[in-house]
């Protein structure tokens, strides 16, 4: 159980909240390549409880640039892409990647051009995504996660449909191995019944431990056959499972965009001309009608994602800590908290927090890829208890 105050502590994502400023040391993917094109060169994108707009100029730059002009507020996803930046569809003023107005018209406002910057943030692109820095400089490197620089195979990118809640909610599911047997019980089952629908498939896990390594959290079961797995929760915000990472990205306090990258290898572990080809896949929604929230809403239920999401969507908008029961199961949960509380801390001291890397020049991450595929291999084909597309 944890306070109003411990709630908002680790929940708030906003400008000046304290888990905000962890979150906003970190590159998250704002956007897909497909989301920009000359057709379509601006999109706007809600990041951390910021209004933007992210666009690409006539010379290929892309920027992501706070939404209302600095003139007299009018929206720059109307803005008229150029050579030089991005000019506000009102009165023109022109702005470039880095923020800076370039032109006022119908003047030309010195004072206004050398004083005024407008909010931009820097962006990279990387593995078919458009990843944002929205906090100080200087910026760190988008760590090499063996599922995103390898080149011996395929990635594949998913978005999920936006999920109406917390981000906190699905990352503490990353650490909730317990519930897999349960809530999946009947999609995880492939033909066998449960001894009771109550306890799912509990009893095929003889135990769950959690310890933290160099990147986050490892969660480990061992099932009573003798098989284990591992699903690395990567700090802070992305769950590593199977031949994923499920990077949640906080779209505001009560809404989370949710990207799902894959990497398939090659059998003969020859390489791909273009790991980052194949198209992006828009999952559709996972309840009826898309734009309700609980109770005026149907999940599905039909696969492992629509019932994580009817989870995470049920416990509200934005879990209510103060009145939780946790239990022993928990404390992956527990472990979780407590390592984003003090690293919270630690950004608020102005140090580095936990995986951030600033060398460009690292090594690839081991994040345990091979076993994982492996381990899912012979999961699906001896016991299955875990099922490729999307768990948690
Ligand atoms: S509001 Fe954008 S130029 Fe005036
Ligand atoms: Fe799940």
């Amino acid at each position: 159980m944890l306070t109003q105050e411990e709630n908002d502590f680790l929940t708030q994502v906003g400008p000046g909240t304290p888990a905000g400023a962890l979150l906003r040391r970190y590159w998250l993917p704002v956007g897909v390549h497909e989301e920009l094109s000359a057709e379509h060169p601006t999109k706007f994108v809600r990041v951390l409880g910021e209004d933007l707009v992210l666009f690409k100029d006539k010379s290929g730059r892309v920027g992501l640039l706070a939404d209302h002009c600095s003139h007299r507020g009018a929206s720059l996803l109307y803005g008229r892409v150029e050579e030089r930046g991005i000019s506000c569809a009102y009165h023109g003023w022109l702005y470039d990647c880095e923020g800076n107005i370039l032109e006022t018209p119908p003047e030309r406002n010195d004072a206004i051009m050398r004083s005024v910057k407008h909010t931009a943030y820097p962006v990279q692109s990387f593995i078919g995504l458009y990843w944002a820095y929205m906090g100080p400089s200087p910026a760190p490197v988008i760590p090499h996660y063996d599922v995103w620089v390898r080149t011996d195979g395929h990635r594949n990118r998913y978005v999920q449909p936006q999920l109406d809640a917390n981000w906190l909610q699905p990352m503490e599911n990353s650490v909730d191995p317990a519930h897999l047997q349960i809530l999946h019980q009947t999609v995880i089952g492939r033909g066998r019944t449960p001894v009771s629908t109550t306890r799912g498939f509990t009893d095929d896990v003889e135990s769950y431990e959690f310890y933290l390594n160099d990147f986050g959290i490892v969660k480990k079961r061992t099932y009573a056959n003798g098989t284990v797995d591992y699903h690395p929760l990567i700090f802070p915000n992305i769950l590593r499972q199977g031949n994923a990472t499920q990077i949640r990205v906080p779209i505001d306090d009560e809404h989370t965009r949710i990207f799902f990258v894959r990497f398939t290898p090659t059998e003969d572990g020859s390489v791909v001309d273009d790991p980052d080809g194949l198209p992006v896949e828009f999952i559709p929604s996972y309840k009826q009608p898309a734009d309700r929230l609980h109770p005026f809403t149907k999940f599905t239920m039909e696969s492992v994602q629509p019932q994580d999401h009817m989870a995470w969507e049920t416990q509200g908008p934005r879990a209510n800590r103060a009145t939780e029961h946790l239990s022993y199961s928990d404390r992956g949960v527990v472990l979780y908290r407590r390592v984003l509380k003090e690293n919270i801390e630690r950004v608020a001291q102005g140090l580095d927090p936990f995986g951030l890397v600033r060398d460009p020049d690292h090594e690839t991450i081991d994040t345990n890829l091979m076993e994982s595929i492996a381990q899912q291999r012979e999961g699906s084909s001896a016991r299955a208890p875990t099922r490729a597309p999307a768990q948690a």
